[in-house]
């Protein structure tokens, strides 16, 4: 059902494929009044833009153990696959890239796993650390309190660079 999810969605490196995957099956759990499902993707997304890729939890059974370590910072396939990419030196089209993003999809559904168990016992809450003090800046007037004309909570400056003081 989520093959198509493999690099970012047809290889187009749009959202992590396994945050797709994952996301679908929230909203099949943890859809209710409250629009629970919601607030855990949203988690989901922000705890791995904000998380350390790959986790060495599964180093006894893969063929790349100890890989280096980087936080993408964006919820991405194309950033978190190529910032890795050049962190560790190699390509796409490498197993040792494919090992990376196995751990990674592992990981995302461990993560989403523990959400709905916390979620089914009635004590889900967020883990993911709030948007940085730069983001949160720019939302200030372009997010859903100010004018609202931009979707989302990624951070900005990795787009937009140049946009830290516009505003002044
Ligand atoms: C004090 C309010 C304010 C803050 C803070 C702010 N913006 Fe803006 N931004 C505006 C307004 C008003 C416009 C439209 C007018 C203009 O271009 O200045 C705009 C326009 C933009 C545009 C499109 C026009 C252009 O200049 O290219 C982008 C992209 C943008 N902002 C990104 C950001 C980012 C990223 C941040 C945070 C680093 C940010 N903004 C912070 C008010 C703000
Ligand atoms: C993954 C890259 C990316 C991220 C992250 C991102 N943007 Fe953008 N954004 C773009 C692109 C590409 C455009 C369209 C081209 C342009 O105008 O810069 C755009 C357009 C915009 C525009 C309209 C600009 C115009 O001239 O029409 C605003 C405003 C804006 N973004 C604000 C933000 C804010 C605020 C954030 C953070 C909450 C953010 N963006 C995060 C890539 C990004």
């Amino acid at each position: 059902m989520f093959h198509h999810a493999a690099g970012g969605y047809g290889s187009q490196g749009t959202l992590c494929g396994s945050l797709g995957a994952c996301s679908a099956i929230i909203n099949l759990v943890a859809r209710d009044k409250e629009k629970t499902h919601n607030k855990i993707i949203k988690d989901l997304i922000n705890w791995y833009a904000s998380y350390n890729h790959p986790t060495d939890e599964f180093d006894s059974i893969v063929k790349f153990p100890k890989q280096k370590r980087v936080i993408p910072g964006s919820p991405l396939c194309h950033v978190s696959v190529s910032t890795w990419t050049m962190a560790n030196e190699t390509e796409i089209a490498t197993y040792e890239r494919k090992d990376r993003c196995a751990k990674v999809a592992g990981k995302v559904a461990m993560q989403t796993v523990m959400m709905l168990n916390a979620y089914a016992d009635g004590k889900f809450k967020p883990v993911a650390p709030a948007v940085s003090a730069e983001t949160a800046a720019c939302l200030e007037c372009h997010g859903p309190e100010g004018d609202h004309n931009q979707q989302g909570q990624m951070a900005c400056g990795l787009c937009h660079p140049h946009k830290a003081d516009h505003a002044d």
